[in-house]
């Protein structure tokens, strides 16, 4: 039988693009987003393509009754899930002179907790079958504390955390956790981003084919592009707070929109 995939925030960027990538291998999948018209035409676009079948899940990762209901409806219909990646992401640019604990209430929500509700769903099945991989979606952001982006940055931070003491408590489980941490790709997300602010930005098709690759080899840690990820793991992150304060203060000036800009 063709693999089980559930994907999260399915309806565009690199959740719609790794939809239709595995829809032409013959993959099952479960696709989930907030936006209907967004998610009907993804799941007619995954069947074209190629998907023996495609279930809808409308709504948010962020309602744990809507997360029961739709794990629920995957089991009924499949028993169970091969692959779950968790996708489904938000994020916007804010400065803490105009700190906003609601900023990060909305972005843990999804990144974190959204992530967190559909473990407790998946994982008990995964475990009793004695195999399944689960990827969470988390950023290169993840690794310092990066300027006007504190919720992105904190939220991707306590994923990447939640993700390696998950793995570390189902190794030998059968159950894989992949923690993959893209750099740049074009999607609406990053397309809010000033031009020429994302160094090696990478298209939707090309960062969506990194992560299943990596999914399909089980890796532990995906991370792309290198030009981006070598610095920022064995450079950036192991900076001494100091000349990292530094550095960040001149990335802030050069990110912060100009005042006198037109908008
Ligand atoms: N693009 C990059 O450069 C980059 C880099 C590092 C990490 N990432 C991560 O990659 C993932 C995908 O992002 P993307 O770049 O492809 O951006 P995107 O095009 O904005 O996609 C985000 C997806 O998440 C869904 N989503 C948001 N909130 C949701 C919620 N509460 N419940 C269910 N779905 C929700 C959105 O669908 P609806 O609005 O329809 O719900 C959308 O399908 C995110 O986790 C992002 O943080 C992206």
């Amino acid at each position: 039988m063709s693999r089980r995939v559930l994907i999260t925030g399915a309806t565009s960027g690199l959740g719609r693009e790794m939809a239709l990538q595995l829809a032409r291998e013959g993959c099952r999948l479960a696709l989930s987003g907030r936006r209907r018209e967004r998610l009907l035409s993804v799941c007619r676009d995954a069947r074209s393509a190629g998907a023996p079948e495609v279930l809808e899940l409308l709504g948010s990762v962020g309602d744990a009754a809507q997360v029961a209901a739709h794990y629920a409806q995957i089991k009924r219909r499949w028993g169970g899930l091969d692959w779950a990646i968790l996708n489904a992401g938000v994020g916007d640019s804010k400065d803490a002179r105009q700190f906003s604990a609601q900023n990060y209430r909305w972005t843990f929500e999804c990144n974190v907790f959204g992530a967190a509700q559909w473990l407790e769903a998946l994982l008990p099945d995964m475990i009793a079958a004695r195999s399944g991989v689960v990827a969470g979606i988390a950023s290169l952001a993840a690794y310092r504390g990066l300027p006007l982006s504190g919720a992105y940055s904190a939220s991707k931070a306590a994923l990447v955390t939640l993700l390696e003491s998950t793995r570390v408590d189902l190794r030998g489980s059968g159950v894989d956790v992949v923690t993959v941490s893209p750099g740049f790709v074009k999607s609406e997300l990053t397309d809010r981003n000033p031009p020429g602010s994302m160094p090696f930005l990478l298209s939707t098709e090309d960062g969506a084919a990194r992560i299943i690759a990596g999914i399909k080899r089980r890796k532990r840690l995906v991370h792309f592009p290198w030009q981006l990820s070598l610095p920022v793991l064995y450079g950036l992150r192991h900076l001494p707070d100091a000349l990292y304060d530094r550095l960040a203060a001149r990335l802030r000036r050069s990110k912060r929109p100009d005042p006198k800009a037109p908008r």
